[in-house]
């Protein structure tokens, strides 16, 4: 089986696929995505264990060689957790969370509203909208924007760059080089200007730590953190927006419920993300032993891919997992992964969703889908779920 081919079922309908594997592979070997070999685990209680193993590595140099071939980062961009494994994950983490305080993410409460409403007037009076390009791409851009600190004046759309890298062009393969450039320049003038000028913001406050800290971040690592928070931060959340609008949509007397009560708005954002959540796989891992996963012997240095999107579906797990149930027990999903790689941004993954979400039904009581449900088209990604375009009217 392989994944990167766009006629593939597991682009298309991923749920149906991870289904068949969960019940008669739940540890197979196939082509990955990069197109060389992985191993994908599709059952929650093998996923779950398998994101807290410290045998199974995310640091590349554990790949056995020749055998990973995903997207190369230059050393300023690829110094970060997601590609680290204790002690510099636990040390990097550690400054960061130092920074990434509660109260940060608290305060973004209000600039979050504010950034949904003023998007939402924008569109207001056409009566339609595509709502991932008018409502869930800007307001991640923004409220990144705001937390790490980027003025004003030197915002641009982050998606180009992103989806390069995400979901890459193959008619265009130098674009997620141009991309990294263009990213690595960015990044680099945006840290001089918060050097010279520091503020009450993310970026401040992590160069902060890094000069007074005795437990340093390396200018790499500093420069990699601001990346995979624009990157994680802002990729997921556009996805997970439209994804949660029109699962929504999609069952209107759940979305009933909802209105009928808005303060049920955290339960729902954790089933929507349970039920359709961006992330289809973790971080492909590589076991530094010889592991068994399912009572499958993976080799050392073998690219494992571990599927959150199956997990999350593992009716051995959540009872009726292909129905959407704002009210469901949803303790232990794993949209937001597990372990010491737990998503850094979740409370304001929730908070961000929360908002958008609650925003839009408020202002718009006659939401609907403004095409056929077969028209709907998602980005060609196997490892991101997210759509093109969601045409609405209200
Ligand atoms: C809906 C939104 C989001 C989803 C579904 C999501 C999902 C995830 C997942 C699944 C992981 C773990 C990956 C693995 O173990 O292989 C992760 C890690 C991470 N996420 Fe998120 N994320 C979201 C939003 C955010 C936001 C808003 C930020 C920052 C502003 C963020 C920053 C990070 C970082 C820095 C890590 C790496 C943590 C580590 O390695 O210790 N994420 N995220």
């Amino acid at each position: 089986m392989t994944m990167d081919d766009p006629a593939s079922e597991l682009l298309t309908d991923p749920y149906a696929v991870y289904a068949r594997l969960r019940e008669t592979a739940p540890v197979q070997r196939i082509t990955g995505p990069d197109g060389s070999p992985a191993w994908i685990v599709t059952r929650y209680e093998d996923v779950r264990q398998a994101l807290a193993d410290p045998r199974l590595s995310l640091d590349k140099r554990h790949a056995l060689p020749g055998s990973y071939r995903g997207f190369a980062l230059p050393p300023a961009l690829d110094a970060n957790l997601l590609n680290m494994d204790p002690p510099d994950h636990t040390r990097i983490r550690r400054l960061v969370t130092q920074a990434f305080t509660a109260r940060r993410i608290e305060e973004l409460r209000t600039p979050v509203r504010r950034i949904a409403d003023d998007l939402l007037d924008a569109v207001a009076p056409h009566g339609r909208a595509d709502l991932v390009a008018a409502y869930a791409a800007p307001l991640p851009i923004a409220v990144i924007c705001e937390l790490l600190g980027v003025p004003p004046h030197s915002r641009r759309d982050f998606r180009d760059w992103t989806d390069a890298l995400v979901a890459p062009d193959p008619a265009q393969p130098g674009r997620a080089k141009e991309a990294i450039g263009s990213m690595l320049g960015f990044f680099h003038e945006l840290l001089a200007h918060k050097r010279a000028e520091p503020a009450d913001d993310l970026l401040s406050a992590l160069i902060a730590v890094r000069e007074e800290g005795e437990d340093r971040l390396s200018e790499d690592e500093l420069m990699s953190l601001a990346f995979l928070i624009l990157f994680a931060g802002y990729e997921n959340t556009v996805q997970l927006i439209g994804n949660a609008t029109l699962a929504l949509l999609r069952h209107p007397a759940q979305l009933a419920a909802l209105r009928a009560d808005p303060t049920r708005i955290g339960p729902a954002v954790e089933e929507l993300a349970r039920y359709d959540g961006p992330a289809l796989l973790a971080i492909r891992r590589f076991p530094v032993e010889e592991v068994t996963i399912g009572g499958v012997t993976v080799p050392a240095g073998e690219t494992v891919l571990l599927s959150l999107a199956s997990a999350d579906r593992d009716p051995a797990r959540f009872p009726e997992p292909d129905r959407l149930d704002l009210s469901r027990d949803t303790a232990g999903h794993l949209a937001l992964g597990h372990g010491i790689h737990y998503c850094l941004g979740a409370p304001l993954a929730r908070l961000e969703t929360g908002i958008a979400l609650s925003a839009l039904l408020e202002r718009f009581p006659r939401l609907a889908l403004d095409t056929a449900e077969s028209e709907l088209r998602r980005r060609p990604s196997a490892r991101a779920r997210g759509l093109i375009a969601l045409p609405v009217r209200f």
